[in-house]
């Protein structure tokens, strides 16, 4: 036998020809996956992001990778020089930041923050509630007011943000002003 009379096993002309339609078809099918999720992502530049809690942890990691997008940055918590830090940090990578001191237990302290935050931007586009502490401990050493503190900042702050923003917002549409004290934004 000729070495030219030798085939190998799925070398034959005939097998390459039946499986290149299925390898055009599985290119199609990946191209058309890709361009499928490129166009459902969303693209947060020239957004504006409000991230509770943003003054450390996950919070800051968020800021940082959201300043990086494009993002414009408003961040709270309560301890006004750790935020100060934060603001610091993020404002050479951010196109525009807030820092405003609030503790999202306190409903009216929301209130006046979104207020102050859309007189000077005029509007809330995304809002990530970060904030929150986690209080550990076994049970019966854990007190009522322990879980009536993780209540008020993990459910009721959240709740707080998530109306005083979207009640805010809609009257901004609407063309109402809202009530603003600039001297609490940095
Ligand atoms: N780390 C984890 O393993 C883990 C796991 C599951 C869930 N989480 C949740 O993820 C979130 C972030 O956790 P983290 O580890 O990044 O916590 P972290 O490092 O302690 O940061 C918490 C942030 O929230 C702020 N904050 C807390 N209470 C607040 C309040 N009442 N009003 C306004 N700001 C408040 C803090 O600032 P101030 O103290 O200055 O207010 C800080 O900026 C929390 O909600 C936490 O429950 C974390």
């Amino acid at each position: 036998m000729t070495p030219t009379n030798v085939t190998h096993p799925g070398t034959e002309p005939g097998l390459a020809r039946n499986l290149l339609p299925w390898a055009a078809g599985g290119v199609g099918l990946w191209l058309a996956w890709r361009w499928l999720r490129q166009s459902r992502q969303i693209s947060l530049r020239d957004k504006v992001v409000m991230i509770t809690g943003g003054s450390r942890g996950l919070g800051l990691v968020l800021a940082r990778q959201l300043a990086d997008e494009g993002a414009h940055l408003i961040l709270c918590a309560r301890d006004g020089p750790e935020l100060e830090r934060a603001f610091d940090e993020l404002a050479g990578r951010a196109p525009r930041v807030m820092a405003i001191p609030c503790d999202v237990t306190q409903r009216e302290q929301v209130e006046i923050m979104i207020a102050v935050a859309l007189a000077r931007w005029g509007r809330i586009d995304v809002l990530i509630n970060n904030a929150g502490t986690i209080t550990v401990g076994p049970v019966e050493t854990m007190l009522l007011e322990d879980y009536e503190v993780a209540m008020r900042t993990h459910f009721w702050g959240p709740l707080f943000m998530i109306q005083a923003v979207c009640r805010g917002c809609a009257s901004v549409a609407r063309g109402e002003s809202s009530t603003s004290r600039p001297s609490a934004a940095k």
